[in-house]
């Protein structure tokens, strides 16, 4: 068990030491529940716009909002003391201008009190990143498949094919470290384009159906807990959580339905 027993709160500058070092563990997480059990045993949680997918049963992550955000991160925040929570800013709340996402991410920063917040896109969210991290906000940056632009992509498939793709996501990625980002997700690319970003760039890369040469890894909650019922074939289960509570339900209403619950034991203890 990694289970950590410092109480200081991970920051943005911690993680940004860690490039080349003990690989960083990640982990999203979306509820205050959840967020509390995931916290001793990561260094960062991500409360990811994935949740529109995950908790809200969008098909992409293009409807969720920033109100969505602040109240997720928010309730992460409350969850956690340990690791650094880093909130994504959503589709349409930060492309327009740099000073456009220097006021959602200010907002988001305030009212969930979370530590970074990541945006996706490589070299044409440079000047916002840059506009962001000079004025004191750290930013995670997010290049390879990006799935807020899932319209323009066509599917959530791998990037980096051919050799013009592959310079396009290696140039991003070192747009997004000279911006001044602390650290980039790298999602989607295959393990040599992931190890090469690695070795090129000053910052930690988080892969996600990457590499184990990036400087840390990144999964979605409900895909490594066996919950989502659909995931992504790079995913590793670690646990099956979904027989685990179908298994608990169905004994539940099995005791429920032949009276035998609640069973004396469980029932408001009688005055004496
Ligand atoms: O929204 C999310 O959960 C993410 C991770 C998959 C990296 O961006």
């Amino acid at each position: 068990m990694s289970a950590q027993t410092s109480t200081k709160r991970l920051t943005a500058r911690d993680l940004l030491n860690r490039k080349g070092g003990v690989p960083i563990s990640m982990l999203t997480a979306y509820d205050f529940g959840m967020a509390r059990l995931v916290d001793p045993h990561v260094d960062c949680i991500l409360v990811g716009d994935s949740l529109g997918m995950v908790h809200h049963g969008f098909t992409s992550t293009v409807p969720v909002t920033l109100d969505m955000m602040i109240l997720h991160g928010s309730a992460v925040v409350r969850g956690t003391s340990h690791a650094l929570v880093v909130v994504d800013m959503p589709f349409g709340s930060y492309e327009e201008s740099p000073q456009v996402a220097f006021r959602n991410a200010t907002r988001v920063m305030q009212a969930t009190g979370a530590g970074a917040v990541k945006l996706e896109g490589g070299r044409r969210m440079a000047e916002t990143i840059r506009f962001l991290a000079e004025r004191g906000i750290p930013v995670m940056g997010h290049v390879g498949m990006t799935p807020q632009a899932i319209h323009a992509l066509g599917s959530f498939r791998a990037v980096g094919r051919s050799d013009a793709e592959r310079a396009v996501i290696m140039a991003d990625a070192q747009a997004v470290a000279e911006a001044g980002a602390f650290a980039v997700v790298i999602e989607a690319i295959e393990e040599p384009l992931a190890a090469e970003i690695t070795r090129a760039i000053p910052i930690p890369t988080i892969g996600i159906g990457g590499s184990a040469q990036c400087d840390g890894q990144v999964l979605v909650l409900d895909d490594m807990l066996g919950i989502s019922t659909r995931v992504p074939r790079f995913v590793k289960k670690f646990a099956d959580l979904a027989s685990v509570v179908g298994d608990a339900v169905q004994s539940y209403t099995q005791e429920v339905q032949s009276r035998r619950f609640p069973a004396p034991e469980h029932t408001y203890p009688r005055k004496e």
